[in-house]
């Protein structure tokens, strides 16, 4: 399973990066906002740290500008994957795209048939919104199950990203259902590797050594 982290921000891409098993980044306009700074810019620091897929997402809502904005991102470094709306637009400039061999990754996608869709159409990713499902009272991990059961149906290509991942009970649902790749917020990442028994049973191991050895 893939691991990306969700966010615009260079520290904590540097920090995830650092962990050693940071397959990718996702960044969209709000996060963007947040640091206030230039998107280009901000895609290039990204894809000096990253080799990995960098997701860029576009402004535009017809599928012309789409593609206007993907061709300019798209220069910015290889390892740029034009981030579209799971929209008509979005699913025409996703089949343009992909006839030129630019990597899409197509994202607010809220229900299976946007995902069936965008297979047909080519896309390298499709961003299920699993945490936005959950704040409606709905279940994001249904559209999880369905899109996979979709797409192991008919051997689509695509890879299942689940985004809008609030906690570790959201990843561990996504591994075991078989989601292809992930994309966390630091925090949540960082959670990936707590246990209270594992702090108390270090703490516990390097007493007794101590007690028996003194400190060294
Ligand atoms: O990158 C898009 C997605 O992960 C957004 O998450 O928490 O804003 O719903 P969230």
């Amino acid at each position: 399973m893939d691991l990306y982290i969700d966010t615009a921000n260079l520290d904590e891409i540097k920090q995830a990066h650092d962990l050693g098993v940071l397959d990718g980044v996702t960044t969209n306009p709000s996060l963007i906002a947040k640091e206030g700074v230039d998107y280009a810019q901000r895609l290039a620091e990204i894809c000096e740290i990253v080799s990995g897929p960098v997701s860029a997402e576009v402004l535009a809502t017809d599928a012309k500008g789409m593609l206007t904005e993907a061709r300019e991102r798209a220069a910015i470094a290889p390892n740029i994957v034009i981030k579209l709306p799971s929209t008509i637009e979005g699913l025409k400039a996703c089949k343009a795209l992909a006839d030129e061999g630019v990597r899409t990754n197509m994202t607010l996608c809220f229900q299976p048939l946007q995902a069936l869709m965008v297979a047909k159409a080519g896309a390298f990713l499709v961003s299920p919104f699993i945490g936005r499902i959950d704040d409606v009272a709905q279940d994001g991990m249904e559209l999880i199950h369905q899109i996979r059961q979709i797409y192991d149906n008919f051997g689509y290509q695509t890879k299942l990203l689940a985004a809008s991942i609030r906690h570790p009970k959201h990843m561990l649902d996504c591994a075991l259902a078989g989601a292809d790749v992930a994309t966390v917020p630091f925090k949540v990442i960082a959670q990936f590797m707590q246990h209270p028994l594992t702090d108390v049973g270090l703490k516990r191991f390097i007493e007794d050594y101590q007690k028996a050895f003194g400190s060294q």
